[in-house]
């Protein structure tokens, strides 16, 4: 089999753009591991990349000439950067880092990596690599979109620990996935997203995420501290195993996963609502911390300090919604909810899962920096089961609930 696809593979070359990140250093694994697979290398070093990975190097390894400078009289003598950008089958970017995307995405071509991306007529897999920060950055997620609208592909980044010290999306992908991406190029697909398995396709899935904020007046509320982080985790993870989704979601300063139908509230009230004229749906996951409590009475006019008497706050309790929708007359094949605590997690938990009528309940452990954090501990709380999951991140435990999601409904 392995020789099969290595035949199939040995008529290609990649032309391999190696960026300036701490990752260069994995682009040379990714030049062995294309090698064992047939598949031969062309590489362009930026003046960056040489910082960090060497020509000499890198030459060895592809066992060519390796091309880094734009006004190189002998090199362009040899091969024009306009050739060079289409003598391969497939052009690479690893490490892809923000400001080579940054140019490619802008048409920018001041050194001979731009250049030859904006002279080449071949596909484009970018594998980025940076910190979690210019990851997130807007101006960064703007560059990806434009590129991805372009037809360009991309493999990562992954979420792990950085170089940098910090935890997040940022780190490149591993040579053998960036292979097995090159391959899938190769080979002719054009979204490798789909080469995902879609244990979820055909099902809608609805999530609430984030806080709820209750006015007290036009200028104050209550709320608490939600970042939204494991709501929208869920929604990408359910939508990469090819769900429908839908995510209502409180006030974040997230951005939606790509995909994903976003419906935007602010208050319980108008989260119960969003949720109602969502359904029918497959799976309901309240991952939302709901505002317990919401003023009765809300002022139209600020509340003005008049120095001695402080205004009385009379609360009310909220709609709850995950109770509501758990005895819907559409009620959704699956009811998932959340329960944030403190103390006693497996008995409240248990009897959050009675009282509120749904079929699973996630603990999570409150007490710490959950809030906000980038990783949770979680305990899946079933009528007959209690599963206490190790600390993950929020995306690999979003990963995880998904994977039993599709598997509770392979099962059916
Ligand atoms: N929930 C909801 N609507 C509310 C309150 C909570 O849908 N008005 C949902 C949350 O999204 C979560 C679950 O109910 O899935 C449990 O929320 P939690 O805050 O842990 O529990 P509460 O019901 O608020 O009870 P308590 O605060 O007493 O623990």
């Amino acid at each position: 089999m392995a020789d099969k696809v290595k035949d199939e593979m040995s008529d290609k070359r990649i032309l391999l753009i190696i960026g300036g990140g701490i990752a260069a250093y994995k682009s040379l694994l990714l030049i062995r591991v294309l090698a064992k697979r047939g598949i031969q290398t062309r590489a362009i070093l930026t003046r960056a990349g040489t910082e960090f990975v060497t020509p000499l190097s890198v030459g060895a390894l592809s066992g060519d000439k390796v091309y880094t400078d734009l006004f190189s009289l002998s090199d362009e003598a040899e091969m024009g950067h306009i050739e060079l950008s289409r003598s391969a089958d497939l052009v690479v970017v690893v490490p892809a880092t923000a400001d080579l995307m940054a140019k490619a995405a802008n048409g920018l071509a001041n050194d001979l990596a731009s250049t030859t991306l904006l002279a080449t007529d071949k596909r484009v897999l970018y594998a980025p690599a940076m910190n979690v920060r210019m990851w997130e950055n807007a101006a960064t997620v703007r560059n990806v979109e434009t590129l991805r609208a372009d037809g360009a592909l991309f493999v990562g980044p992954e979420e792990g620990d950085m170089a940098c010290g910090e935890f997040g999306y940022g780190r490149m992908a591993e040579p053998e996935t960036i292979a097995d991406a090159i391959e899938s190029a190769l080979a002719g697909v054009t979204d490798l997203d789909a080469m995902k398995p879609k244990s979820l396709a055909g099902k809608h899935v609805l999530i609430t995420a984030g806080p709820t904020r209750e006015p007290i007046d036009p200028v104050r509320y209550l709320s608490n501290h939600s970042s939204g982080k494991q709501g929208y985790a869920l929604a990408l993870a359910c939508a990469d195993l090819g769900a429908k989704v839908s995510l209502v979601s409180g006030p974040v300063d997230l951005t939606p996963p790509h995909g994903v139908e976003i419906i935007n509230v602010e208050t319980a009230q108008d989260m119960l609502k969003a949720c109602e004229s969502a359904l029918p749906c497959d799976v309901f996951i309240s991952v939302a911390a709901v505002a317990d409590w919401r003023p009765r009475n809300t002022g139209i006019q600020k509340i003005k300090k008049d120095g001695k008497a402080v205004p009385p706050l009379e609360l009310e309790e909220t709609p709850d919604i995950l109770k509501t929708l758990s005895s819907h007359k559409n009620r959704p094949t699956l009811v998932i909810g959340f329960a944030a605590e403190t103390n006693d997690i497996i008995p409240h938990a248990q009897a959050k899962l009675a009282k509120k009528g749904c079929d699973w309940i996630v603990a999570n452990d409150v007490s710490g920096d959950v809030m906000g954090g980038d990783e949770n501990t979680m305990i899946l709380v079933q009528t007959d089961n209690v599963d206490p999951w190790p600390k993950l991140s929020k995306r690999e435990a979003a990963e995880r609930l998904a994977a039993k999601i599709a598997a509770h409904f392979s099962k059916l």
